[in-house]
């Protein structure tokens, strides 16, 4: 079979390694626009896996296509951020000023231009990317001179480096943006506390790192972080220290440590910023991880739309290498030997299901898996696994630093420590704020420059929406809690459509596992456009209940799970935003079923009475 030079490279690269499959699509879709038949099957061949499966996986990935796309591929960010700040009136002008359809390649190949999720750039949308680089703060400006470089085929290396910039936005820094750490300092702090192992437990954990023996050593930092209370940054709020035990108390060698940085919960970015300006801590926080579980290898699984992210994160991953915190021997510790490689997404929100995730990472369609087993037995490659959110192993470092008491001292008795939050929408300063936890969202609000506030939407459409009379409430974990998104509407905002975004969102973002999340998803989308086409009825919103109901109870994941949240939180705090949209009928069918047959009454010649459905007088 016939390959080129590039895909030769690729196919070096990860030959006999199945688990890269998604890797080397990522380069072959990056260096082709698409992957062609040829290069799936010589990747099939290369990797070991069947051809069904590449074709399977290409399928899966929104950023992956089996068909060209344009030599420039355009994908508008299309959270509700982004159509707040006018992304549909900038998509339809850009479109014509490339004489491009949205969803089409343009005639001659050159461009193709459609939406995506949440980018990640709430702070400074709208967002979008350029064959996967992303470019924030769009305005008309902005996109003609991004439509000229196009029209003139400029390569995007020679693009003007401000386009590409973006901004961490730090609004608050608290413990975690200012920790003033110097890398390698917690990891050392964790190191010397193995003094207090008792020679029995560290020569345990010396031969148990070589693959034999029991887990032991480094107890008391497992110990720091579990007095810490440290409890999960990616939503679920899990006790990271239990968590920490269970993989290491689990059977079977070797161990993993994941950093999950697939950051996809539209309205999130604190993630991004972490990552751009905190490397170090969240590396050394796996690293910490790494030595109480034993695991000598890591990964950071990076969501494709911060790819802008990859090199500087390798930089780092070298400069530790470089300064003996990572690699062989780390810090001069005989046996402790661990590194971290950096594995990309490609435009799937389930991957941050930390299942899926790990599926991903195996080079999979990002399925999330059955559980239990759960992954800290039975994760990468069915081994012992620790999945932790990139803000908990930040906030994992400072703990192996500072100790647990320190830490427990911030926060609330339940909640303890900072939490990050993406601030975002209708305030005058958007970006990240960092609070102790029991901060009051009428505090977050007020710092953020939020004026005539209508709701606030915490943690994301799979979180909880909130209206005035609650504004007292606090992040937390007894109250609020959240993954970070902290998304403001002002008193102008229809929350009907914030709404519907979100169903948008969730039906698109479906992976199609299981059939109450594909079809619910589908039909609660259907169900509020047909409200917001006019034709909707009371019968309408009871059936969205109902089909809550039924996501709650037999959803595979998460995703299905939630998935009703922000129409029922909208529709049991601003009834009225939907009431006002319904016709007073009953019920409307959502499907018109005389309409469809009119090519059939076209091919029959007929248009009499009998060739129409009857309705009754
Ligand atoms: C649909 C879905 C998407 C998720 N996305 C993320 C994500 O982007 N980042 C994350 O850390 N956790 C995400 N989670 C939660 C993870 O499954 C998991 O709980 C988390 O990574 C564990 O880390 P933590 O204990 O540090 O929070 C998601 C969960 C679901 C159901
Ligand atoms: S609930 Fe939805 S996202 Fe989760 S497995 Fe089922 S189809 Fe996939």
């Amino acid at each position: 079979m016939e390959t080129t030079d590039a895909l030769d490279a690729v196919l070096a690269r990860h030959a006999g390694r199945p688990e890269r499959l998604l890797q080397a699509l990522i380069e072959v879709q990056a260096e082709h626009g698409h992957v062609p038949p040829a290069a799936a099957s010589a990747l099939a061949e290369s990797l070991g896996v069947p051809l069904a499966r590449v074709w399977g996986v290409i399928g899966f990935y929104a950023f992956l296509s089996d068909r060209p796309q344009g030599r420039y591929r355009v994908l508008f960010s299309d959270n509700i951020t982004d159509r707040m700040q006018g992304n549909q009136a900038l998509l339809a002008a850009f479109c014509e000023k490339l004489w491009v359809e949205q969803g089409r390649l343009s005639e001659d190949g050159l461009v193709s231009v459609d939406t995506t999720s949440c980018t990640g750039l709430c702070d400074q949308g709208p967002g979008l990317l350029v064959n996967g680089r992303a470019l924030g703060g769009l305005t008309r400006e902005k996109l003609d001179r991004v439509a000229d470089l196009i029209l003139a085929r400029t390569p995007m290396d020679d693009w003007p480096a401000e386009l590409f910039e973006i901004h961490d936005n730090v609004r608050r820094a608290g413990p975690l943006l200012d920790h003033g750490l110097a890398p390698g300092e917690a990891l050392a702090a964790a190191l010397a506390r193995d003094a207090e192992d008792t020679p029995e437990q560290a020569a345990n954990a010396r031969s148990w790192r070589e693959g034999h023996g029991t887990p032991a050593g480094a107890t008391a930092t497992l110990e720091e972080i579990k007095r810490a209370n440290l409890r999960g940054r990616g939503g679920a709020g899990f006790t990271t220290g239990l968590k920490w035990e269970a993989c290491r108390n689990a059977p079977g060698q070797p161990r993993y440590v994941v950093c999950n940085a697939d950051e996809g919960e539209p309205g999130t970015f604190k993630d991004r910023v972490l990552l751009a300006r905190q490397a170090d801590l969240v590396f050394e926080g796996m690293t910490v991880c790494a030595h109480v579980v034993g695991a000598r290898q890591g990964f950071l699984y990076l969501r494709g739309e911060y790819r802008f992210l990859l090199d500087p994160l390798n930089a780092v991953l070298d400069r530790r290498r470089a300064a003996g915190l990572l690699g062989n021997g780390i810090l001069g510790r005989a046996g402790f030997d661990f590194d971290i490689e950096i594995r990309l997404g490609a435009g799937a929100y389930v991957c941050g299901e930390e299942s899926a995730l790990i599926e991903s990472l195996e080079g999979k369609r990002g399925v999330p898996r059955n559980r239990p087993p759960f992954p800290v037995t039975h994760g990468y490659l069915q081994k012992p696994t620790v999945v932790n959110n990139v803000e908990t192993f930040a906030a994992a470092a400072l703990i192996a630093k500072h100790g647990g008491d320190w830490y427990r001292a911030m926060g609330t008795a339940k909640s303890a420590g900072s939490k990050l939050l993406s601030v975002a929408g209708d305030c005058a300063r958007p970006g990240i704020y960092e609070y102790p936890f029991g901060t009051p969202v009428s505090q977050v609000l007020a710092d953020c420059g939020a004026g005539n506030t209508l709701a606030v939407q915490i943690s994301g459409p799979s979180g909880v929406c909130i209206d005035a009379s609650e504004f007292h409430r606090r992040i937390a974990f007894e109250d609020l809690p959240t993954a970070g998104a902290f998304t403001v509407f002002d008193s102008s905002r229809d929350m009907f459509e914030v709404a519907r975004n979100y169903s948008h969102f969730f039906a698109h973002e479906s992976c199609g596992f299981c059939t109450p999340c594909r079809v619910g998803t589908a039909m609660l989308k259907t169900t509020l456009d047909k409200i917001a086409a006019g034709h909707g009825t009371p019968y309408d919103l009871a059936e969205i209940d109902k089909l809550d109901r039924v996501l709650h109870m037999s959803a595979h994941c998460g995703l299905g799970h939630t998935a009703c949240n922000p129409t029922l939180d909208t529709l049991k705090r601003f009834r009225p935003m939907y009431e006002r949209r319904l016709k007073s009928l009953d019920f409307e069918p959502a499907f018109d079923l005389d309409g469809a047959l009119e090519r059939a009454r076209q091919m029959t010649g007929r248009d009499d009475a009998g060739a129409h459905l009857r309705t009754e007088p």
